[in-house]
């Protein structure tokens, strides 16, 4: 049988590269210092950061050059999750079991320190130990994913949407950009970091938009099925919002069908590669079968 895959030493590597490239809280300004390690250290189930590292296993790309575009998109999504929270958008006070960073700061140290946490992201893929061509290339590609036609897009779409029945397509745009688009970066990044051609890129690509939209509709049923004290953050604020969300528009068996088709989709786009695989198969399930 082959070997499990190795998530908790990625994980830890993860977190203490992240401990270092952020700035220390006892360094000033030390307000804002302190909210960015609050966003990024531990916590979080570190699925991007996973994938990076899995799409790069099945390159052969090297593990520590890994860890730059692991910490980058991690970074960008701890920022989307600080914003997501503040009371402008989906008002939350509970992320990761603790206090969201605007209660436990303030709003204005919140702003900064998601503003401050995407700019470091880009910085160090900037500047980090790798060949200058690799690193334009996962620049290009994080900051498309973050922007107006990725993530932040589908946050706009999102509040667009809040309180209205939108149709099936409008639905997985939204969800494929919010979600999707920045889960797609850190496949493609693990990729590249393994010189993957354009076959595999495009096999892979396949693969994440699949992964993307089916973590994004697990999210919405756990909200419903789960409870705050499982998911670390508050459960039943998509109906409370009235959020426009997959249970919502096909019900919760609509949603679960939805899920199965995205795992038929994951395994056939893995087929032709090998055990190397194992891993980003593996994240491909929990995607589908989280509990939190
Ligand atoms: C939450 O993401 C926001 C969504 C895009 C659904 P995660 O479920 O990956 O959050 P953490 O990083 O584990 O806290
Ligand atoms: C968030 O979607 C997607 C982001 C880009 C942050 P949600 O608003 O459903 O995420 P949670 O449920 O607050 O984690
Ligand atoms: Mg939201
Ligand atoms: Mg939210
Ligand atoms: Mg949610």
């Amino acid at each position: 049988m082959a070997a499990e895959p190795p998530f908790a030493r990625w994980a830890a590597r993860l977190e203490d590269h992240l401990d270092h490239l952020l700035p220390p809280a006892d360094a000033a300004p030390q307000r804002l210092h302190a909210a960015m390690r609050h966003a990024v250290l531990g916590g979080g189930k570190r699925m991007r950061a996973l994938l990076v590292h899995a799409a790069g296993a099945l390159l052969g790309a090297d593990e520590k050059r890994l860890d730059i575009p692991a910490a980058a998109v991690e970074l960008i999504h701890a920022y989307s999750l600080v914003h997501d929270d503040l009371p402008a958008m989906d008002d939350d006070d509970l992320r990761r079991g603790k206090p969201t960073v605007h209660v436990a700061f303030d709003e204005a140290t919140a702003i900064l320190a998601g503003d401050a946490l995407q700019t470091l992201a880009f910085d160090h893929l900037a500047t980090a130990d790798a060949p200058a061509q690799l690193r334009v290339d996962w620049l290009a590609t994080l900051a498309r994913a973050s922007g107006a036609d990725g993530m932040c897009g589908g946050q706009a779409l999102d509040i667009d949407a809040t309180g209205t029945r939108q149709s099936l397509d409008a639905l997985q745009r939204m969800h494929a950009l919010k979600t999707g688009a920045l889960i797609r970066a850190a496949v493609r990044m693990g990729a590249l970091a393994g010189d993957a051609d354009d076959a595999a890129l495009a096999r892979l690509d396949t693969f994440a938009a699949a992964l993307g939209l089916a973590f994004q509709v697990r999210d919405d049923i756990l909200d419903i099925e789960a409870s705050s004290e499982q998911l670390g953050k508050t459960a039943g604020k998509d109906v409370a919002q009235a959020k426009s969300t997959y249970p919502a528009l096909l019900g919760m068996d609509g949603a679960k069908a939805k899920l199965d088709e995205l795992a038929a989709i994951m395994r056939d786009a893995l087929a032709p590669c090998d055990e190397r695989a194992d891993a980003l198969r593996a994240l491909g399930e929990l995607a589908i079968h989280r509990s939190h």
